[in-house]
């Protein structure tokens, strides 16, 4: 496969798994439990139906579900479907079809999501759709032509653009000065008073997930890695625009990376469920803070850097030493996995967010935490929330599509920012608090004035 194709492959994947990973502890089952019935009926009453014909039935379903991904161009998976003798042929991992055993075929188990990732990437076959799949393959998948108009439509999940484009992290240079947004393998650097781009750092293995600068703001660490495979942290001098070194480590793609006070350390959070401690100028490991039992998708430091906060999918923040990398306490309130976390300026408050859509904050001591507001802030999943530096505001990006502005203090809320178009997977405020920036999964970026909350600007991520 060549590298432009793998390129592809891993776009369509570190897409998929972003929203994957977020959604992962939502009930995707219940889905699956409910096009069971379906499939039991239909396939004894349709078997008396004439056997489905590649040309004039299966070809046109793959090619409007499939080729988008599985043709010349994309090849995902090494799976070709422009003509029957690639289908057959199969992919990556072998035969993808069984004739005559649908039961036994990756493609049906792909289908079905037996298999991840279910197939096609990013949605979801209609029912009566896989069991004309089912039909064909039990009948021994006979062959047939492939019509000429081979042409891929677009499946209807995401645009391909978004794909290429997604905004993974967004972060301030502490002097306001430059804007980092962190995508698909690139962190562009954007000059906040002209808006042009001075910068891009490229290089990193898939999406840039997370983006920290150091405080003295000569450093940027840039997070992610594979899915499944290994996380990736690349610290790059700001000013000269160098790669001074490159983190690798965890089992799986890293979500959170936050910079030490003294710039000295960075500390990770992956999916693979640890925090890791790293020296920042050599990218050697130096502790390893296990606790979390599941994926952990926030990590910041405390405004003193006494303490690191992390926020998991197993419904927990727990906060720990950073210099020892001791567990002090858990905060266990939440009642699904929580994605996001912001320590108040003050240090003295905490808040975080998730899948059960509150947004919960506890008073620190130094002995525990107490949860003092609990707030149901969305109708979907909270995706990112962030104070604003004068601790007055805090703000809420979540799956229903909206921003909230809340009043810090009471979680009364101020301000909607309703009909994103699409999810704002990265929020920023500028040091100086005047601006609010979002970033979101199409690549479209957006600046919020944080007096009424208007949009003064905005940007879309070129399609790479
Ligand atoms: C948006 C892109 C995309 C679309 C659309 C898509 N796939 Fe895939 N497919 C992939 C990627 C990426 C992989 C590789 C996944 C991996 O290895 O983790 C893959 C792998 C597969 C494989 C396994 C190949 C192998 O040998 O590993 C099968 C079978 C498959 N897809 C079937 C389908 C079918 C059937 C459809 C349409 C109904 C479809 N795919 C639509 C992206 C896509």
């Amino acid at each position: 496969m060549g590298t432009k194709a793998k390129g592809k492959v891993q776009k369509a994947k570190g897409k998929n798994q972003g929203r994957e990973h977020f959604l992962k502890k939502m009930p995707r089952s219940i889905l699956n439990f409910c096009l069971l019935p379906f499939a039991l009926c239909l396939l004894p009453c349709l078997s008396l139906a004439a056997d489905p014909s590649y040309t004039t039935e299966i070809f046109p379903l793959l090619r409007d579900n499939c080729l988008a991904c599985h043709s010349a161009a994309g090849k995902a998976g090494g799976l070709l479907m422009g003509s029957y003798e690639s289908l057959i042929k199969g992919g990556a991992n072998g035969p993808a079809i069984v004739p005559g055993k649908s039961g036994e075929s990756r493609m049906v188990q792909m289908l079905q999501g037996k298999i991840q990732p279910q197939m096609p990437m990013g949605g979801k076959l209609a029912p009566e759709h896989i069991a004309t799949i089912i039909r064909w393959i039990d009948a021994g998948a006979p062959g047939g032509v492939a019509p000429a108009d081979a042409t891929p439509k677009i499946p209807d999940i995401k645009p391909r653009v978004a794909v290429n484009a997604e905004i993974g992290s967004l972060a301030y240079s502490p002097d306001g000065k430059l804007l980092a947004v962190g995508s698909f393998k690139e962190v562009d650097l954007l000059d906040v008073a002209s808006g042009k781009r001075v910068a891009t750092l490229g290089g990193h293995a898939d999406v840039v997930r997370s983006l920290a600068f150091s405080r003295d703001g000569k450093l940027l660490a840039a997070a992610g890695g594979l899915p499944a495979r290994s996380g990736e942290v690349i610290v790059w001098d700001v000013a000269a625009r160098t790669m001074l070194a490159t983190v690798h480590g965890h089992a799986d793609c890293i979500y959170g990376v936050a910079f030490s006070a003294d710039g000295q350390r960075i500390a990770t959070s992956s999916y693979d469920k640890l925090i890791k401690l790293w020296d920042a100028a050599t990218g050697k490991e130096t502790a390893t803070l296990k606790d979390h039992i599941d994926s952990i998708y926030a990590l910041q430091f405390s405004p003193d850097g006494k303490r690191i906060a992390s926020g998991a999918a197993d419904r927990t923040v727990k906060l720990w030493d950073a210099a020892t990398g001791q567990r002090l306490f858990t905060l266990s309130e939440p009642l699904e996995g929580v994605l996001t976390l912001d320590f108040h300026p003050s240090g003295k408050r905490i808040a975080a967010a998730g899948a059960d859509k509150f947004i919960r904050i506890w008073d620190l001591t130094d002995k525990g935490g107490t949860m003092v507001q609990s707030m149901a802030g969305h109708e979907d999943a909270i995706l990112k929330i962030a104070y604003s530096p004068d601790g007055k505001k805090l703000v809420s990006s979540s799956a229903d599509r909206s921003i909230k502005v809340w009043d810090a203090a009471t979680l009364e809320e101020q301000q909607v920012l309703a009909r994103q178009p699409d999810w704002v997977l990265a929020l920023a405020f500028s040091p100086d608090g005047r601006r609010l920036v979002a970033g979101r999964f199409d690549g479209s970026l957006s600046f919020y004035e944080t007096t009424t909350f208007q949009e003064v600007s905005k940007a879309m991520l070129a399609k790479k």
